[in-house]
């Protein structure tokens, strides 16, 4: 008989946000009428021009592997060597890589929790250690970087992920802290995911710390750009981490509709500024009225933001029934809590009037 390797037939699936069509078939809720408040991608939707140039791709051929025209693109526009860069069918695809390269059997990865689940399955898939360190609900789910650092000192770890900001949290850890987490750990590759920096208020330039040997950044351009079914993301490191994960990268991992629309974001910064602006104003609206409904919103810098509701699963069904989709944090380990991410603003109008019912 036919067996998986032990600890891949254990893996735990990773719940993500989204709207689950096969989930909703033989309910009462149509998916194509459900507005999705809980994935946290740019709900303007993409800058016009991709649309005009993902036409025009010839997708006949096979993309070029090494996503020539993008990268040098992206280094320009970032003022670092393309040695420096690594693409990914999505940001997931680089965290995959790092596992794959800098983890094994045995290994250890701290990371703080909650956060993004695709951590620990790449590094469950191969077979490392997971160990997590628990953010408290009574510090608004802050992360203490000098504890972190004490705590993750007595395991060595070969890996450490950081979120910056956190999803689910929205909370955003500072140039000090993470600079002292890279000081601290030379051995071990710090992974610091900025998925959603173009959201955040007060960003710090990541960049500055590129000449920390064991920094690996990863940025996801399917949020701010709206490309979450083309996907594309990228890695930056030191020329030798970035020789590493080229290694372990699948050949023509982004498809040539991704190379040629995130060629052409990248000079669409003033669309992506004027969405990031409208986003903050829902955000602040939304907040407020929940807020106002007396329930506990934890502050986010970001475009994202949780709020406490007791029963997650059974307010996010609640809502589903009137149309609404949020994200029950269940998954990451808060089932009282509920995240959301803002739509435009009659959107965000509706959502707060149907939160209004179900409370
Ligand atoms: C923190 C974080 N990192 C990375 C990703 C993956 O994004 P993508 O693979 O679409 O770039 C997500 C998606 O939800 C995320 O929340």
């Amino acid at each position: 008989m036919l067996h998986a390797k032990q600890h891949i037939s254990d893996l735990p699936a990773v719940s993500h946000g989204g709207i689950n069509s096969a989930g909703l078939a033989g309910s009462s809720v149509n998916p194509d009428a459900v507005l999705d408040f809980s994935t946290c991608c740019n709900p303007y939707g993409p800058p016009k021009q991709l649309r005009r140039a993902i036409r025009e791709t010839d997708f006949s051929t096979y993309p070029d592997p090494g996503s020539t025209a993008m990268l040098h693109t992206l280094a320009q526009k970032l003022g670092i060597s393309q040695e420096n860069l690594i693409l990914g069918n999505g940001s997931t695809e680089i965290i995959r890589l790092a596992a794959a390269a800098y983890l094994g059997p045995g290994d250890r990865a701290v990371m703080p929790s909650p956060t993004y689940g695709e951590y620990e399955l790449a590094c469950r898939i191969v077979n490392s250690d997971v160990i997590k360190f628990i953010l408290r609900e009574k510090d608004g789910f802050q992360l203490n970087a000098a504890e972190f650092a004490a705590f993750a000192k007595s395991r060595q770890p070969a890996g450490i992920f950081l979120c910056n900001p956190n999803n689910p949290t929205g909370q955003y850890l500072s140039f000090d802290h993470v600079s002292m987490i890279l000081q601290e750990f030379p051995d071990s590759l710090v992974v610091l995911d900025e998925a959603y920096i173009a959201f955040t208020s007060g960003a710090w330039d990541s960049l500055k710390l590129l000449k920390s040997p064991n920094l690996l950044i990863v940025r996801s351009m399917t949020k701010d750009f709206a490309l979450a079914g083309l996907r594309l993301g990228y890695g930056i490191a030191s020329k030798s981490i970035i020789g590493t994960l080229k290694k372990v990268r699948p050949p023509w991992n982004v498809n040539s509709l991704a190379q040629q629309a995130g060629r052409m974001a990248l000079s669409c910064d003033d669309y992506i500024l004027s969405c990031c602006q409208r986003i903050n104003r829902c955000k602040l609206y939304l907040a407020g009225e929940i807020i106002k409904l007396g329930l506990k919103v934890i502050p986010s810098q970001t475009n994202f933001f949780i709020f406490k509701t007791g029963d997650a699963a059974g307010f996010q069904n609640r809502l589903l029934q009137r149309g609404f989709l949020v994200r029950d944090c269940t998954s990451f380990g808060l089932p009282e809590y509920v995240r959301i991410s803002p739509r435009s603003m009659p959107d965000c109008r509706r959502l707060t009037a149907a939160i209004r019912e179900v409370c």
